[in-house]
């Protein structure tokens, strides 16, 4: 193929190199008014009474909207449809959006914000998992802050506990993540005629804040447009709270017909934006004496936060992934989604599986140590292979690189050379190596399958230009050049003539989130749609053109059409192709449509095909530590992934050394910490400690491919994968180091040094 399977520069390459780039907030209208939050200081209580009178006063400011001042509904739609767009009655969480101030200029919007007089009654928040869970505390979510539970159920695991030679029990805990997007959330909405309404932001998800925008103003679909700007980072962090953000902005520009800007400081973004959910896992897994796997129970909780937002989904995607990717026939796992009175958490990239894949990596290593099993070798042992069935039960009958992964990645480390049992060592600085696998369910699965569609138009232009429409976002991780690939592909066009445009509501039905890593994958496969669709049309003129016979075979590949037969050598040129189509109007647009392959989810039991797909990764780690400091140098890190089919080989390479990174910040320095009243303490980047270039290790991609029938041109999900296992290699290359072994996160110096 042409453009498949080669790294073509990306699209947007040159834009953000140079600067010319536009994000939001680079957008201006006529008329433009400046929005800031004034947001709740307390993490819970009663609104008693708010006093906007020294704001409105203020020199510059136009309006201060409140819940009451809502035309349509105060509810975000997502799950549970429970997060409201400002806090009308009570305050959930610190930093909660209680009014919308609307400013000449954004210094008075900010300086107004804090001229609203709150008077809050404060009640006694909950403020982790584990006060949740006490019956003491306050109930804040029906009679058990609970919002979400699940329980797989496979085989019975509390009756082959006693068939088993060794029982492992551990609990470990995981933290908040931060996404630190370089982009702050931000939004621009802009009134039309007719009462219609667009606007213009950073964001993942356009048919989500589509939904939001249409509620907040009590308004049809089809007046209200969505249109993507230049997005500096999502992972995660723009998937649902977007929407928040673009429907206070749409209910500001609505109430004063005027274009509304609503940007967050960083300050405020960390406050109040999702984060990844912190975890408390428990594992208990009993094993045969050579390290087989005869029994799991695992119970995994997470800090929801104030609303259950994407917790619910969230959750499914840890539980369908808490064993990892090992066989094992009897199976307990319990999953539950606690509300507390803190920020509500979302998706971060692993969407709720690198909480347990921390923990189950952990363990494998704390059993292979104890069973004085080489921890590859574990692996090895229990890993899946064509043919075996998941915690879920479900049969992987293709596509399956795990065994290759773990192959390539310890060839790339000289695993049996470097790998020494950790015995007692007396350097000052010590060496280790680790090992994670893991494995990830491309696409929204069984729990979001209702939403696992995707539409693309394309229309090839008089000159022969191709211009294609997607419902799936670019956010940095390159989607618009990969989709370009394949749709170059699809339809025989040249890689360079084709573009493929930031996403827009007007151009393309609701195609889902821009997430799960499912945008190459869905996408990807409504282009190749379209691409044939145009196709077929294309062939029949270029027989004409060539002057085909009846039993000639043509094809149209890279923007030539030409003679199957290579003796026959005469082309013709896509162009011309096109400039006939024109005049025999025939019509140059297509509209591909893709519904992802079907899945199963069984609510009582657990069982069922949860994903109809998966990626598989090996990380090994190779680390220093200092132990009179406690400092961990991650030295190399080799990552090896199996996607199916590596669309762009260095937009791959480009993730894995971007997730690797953000793996290792949340392995070993990020954190959120909060005062007892339940204030976030760290909400700049001078005390939330994230990793930058200087930390980077030596990072060694390697791609294997194992192409999946459905995928377009064999591929599979990828881009969230790269991060979920690179925080357990590095604790494990900690222990393989020192003999400690740290099951709370971040492993940070003081843990190491023994004081
Ligand atoms: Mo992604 S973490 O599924 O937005």
């Amino acid at each position: 193929m042409p453009a498949v399977g080669r790294s073509v520069p990306r699209k947007d390459a040159w834009d953000k190199v140079t600067g010319r780039a536009k994000f939001v907030d680079d957008y201006s209208a006529p008329g433009l008014l400046y929005a800031a939050t004034v947001r709740s200081p307390i993490a819970y209580g009663r609104i008693k009474a708010i006093d906007t009178s020294s704001a409105l006063a203020f020199p510059g400011v136009k309006a201060v909207f409140l819940a009451k001042d809502i035309p349509g509904k105060n509810v975000n739609p997502l799950v549970y449809d429970d997060q409201v767009f400002l806090a009308a009655d009570e305050v959930r969480f610190h930093g909660e959006p209680i009014a919308i101030v609307v400013a000449e200029n954004p210094e008075a919007a900010y300086a107004a914000a804090d001229l609203v007089k709150l008077d809050l009654a404060p009640l006694k928040p909950v403020l982790s998992i584990r006060e949740a869970l006490d019956s003491d505390s306050s109930r804040i979510y029906k009679d058990n802050n609970v919002f979400t539970e699940y329980t797989i159920t496979k085989g019975d695991a509390n009756k082959a506990f006693s068939k088993a030679e060794k029982v492992f029990e551990r609990e470990y805990e995981t933290p908040y993540q931060e996404h630190a997007y370089l982009e702050t959330q931000g939004m621009m909405a802009v009134p039309g005629p007719e009462g219609q309404m667009t606007v213009y932001g950073s964001m993942q998800c356009p048919f989500y804040v589509h939904d939001a925008v249409s509620q907040i103003l009590g308004t049809t679909r089809n007046k209200v447009r969505v249109v993507q700007t230049t997005t500096g980072g999502g992972f995660g962090g723009k998937e649902d709270f977007p929407s928040i953000v673009a429907g206070q902005a749409a209910m500001a520009a609505q109430l004063l017909q005027r274009p509304v800007k609503l940007i967050f400081k960083r300050e405020e973004d960390i406050i109040a934006s999702p984060k990844r959910h912190p975890g408390l896992i428990r594992m208990k897994i009993g094993t045969d004496c050579q390290g087989k796997l005869i029994s799991a129970d695992i119970a995994y909780y997470v800090d929801g936060g104030a609303y259950a937002t994407l917790s619910p989904i969230v959750l499914w995607r840890g539980t369908v992934h808490a064993l990892g990717p090992y066989v094992c026939e009897n199976v307990l796992i319990r999953s539950f989604a606690m509300a507390t009175n803190k920020v509500p958490c979302g998706a971060y990239r692993g969407f709720g599986s690198p909480q347990v894949i921390f923990a189950g990596e952990s363990i494998i290593d704390e059993i292979a140590d104890e069973l004085g099993i080489d921890p590859v070798e574990i692996r090895r042992i229990n890993g899946l292979k064509l043919g075996d069935s998941t915690a879920t039960n479900q049969k992987i009958d293709q596509s399956c690189g795990l065994m290759e992964t773990i192959a390539r990645a310890t060839a790339a480390a000289d695993w049996k050379k470097n790998w020494r049992h950790p015995s007692k060592r007396t350097e000052k600085i010590r060496k280790g190596i680790g090992v994670s696998t893991i494995y990830y369910g491309v696409g929204l699965g069984a729990g979001g399958k209702h939403l696992d569609r995707a539409g693309a138009s394309m229309t090839i232009m008089k000159d022969g230009s191709v211009s294609c429409a997607v419902g799936n976002t670019e956010m940095g991780q390159g989607a618009r050049t990969i989709l370009a690939q394949i749709a170059a592909d699809a339809l025989g066009a040249s890689y360079d003539l084709v573009n493929v445009i930031e996403t827009d509501t007007a151009f393309v039905p609701d195609s889902g989130p821009t997430v799960a890593s499912r945008t190459t994958f869905m996408s990807g496969n409504a282009l190749i749609s379209a691409g044939k669709e145009l196709k077929t049309r294309l062939l029949p003129i270029a027989k004409d053109l060539l002057g085909a016979g009846e039993t000639d075979e043509i094809e149209i590949i890279d923007g030539f059409a030409s003679f199957k037969n290579p003796a026959k050598a005469s082309k013709i040129a896509f162009q011309d192709l096109v400039k006939e189509m024109y005049s025999r109007r025939l019509m140059p647009s297509s509209f591909g449509w893709y519904v992802a392959p079907d899945t199963s989810f069984d609510k009582k039991t657990g069982q069922g095909d949860a994903y109809f797909v998966y990626s598989y990764c090996t990380n090994i780690a190779e680390v220093e530590v200092d132990m009179e400091t406690g400092e961990i140098k991650v030295t190399r890190l080799i990552s090896a992934h199996e996607m199916g089919k590596a669309i762009n080989p260095q937009q791959v390479e480009g993730q894995i050394q971007g997730g690797a990174l953000q793996g290792l910040g949340y392995c070993t320095m990020e954190e959120i910490r909060h005062d007892s009243s339940g204030r976030m303490l760290n909400n700049a980047f001078s005390t939330y400690i994230l990793p930058t270039v200087e930390d980077s290790p030596e990072i060694v991609p390697i791609i294997v491919e194992h192409p999946y029938s459905e995928g377009p041109y064999g591929a599979k999900g990828f881009g969230e994968v790269p991060l979920m296992g690179i925080a357990p290699a590095v604790g494990n290359a900690v222990f393989n180091a020192t003999g400690k072994r740290i099951r709370i996160l971040p492993i940070k110096p003081e843990k190491l040094v023994d004081c």
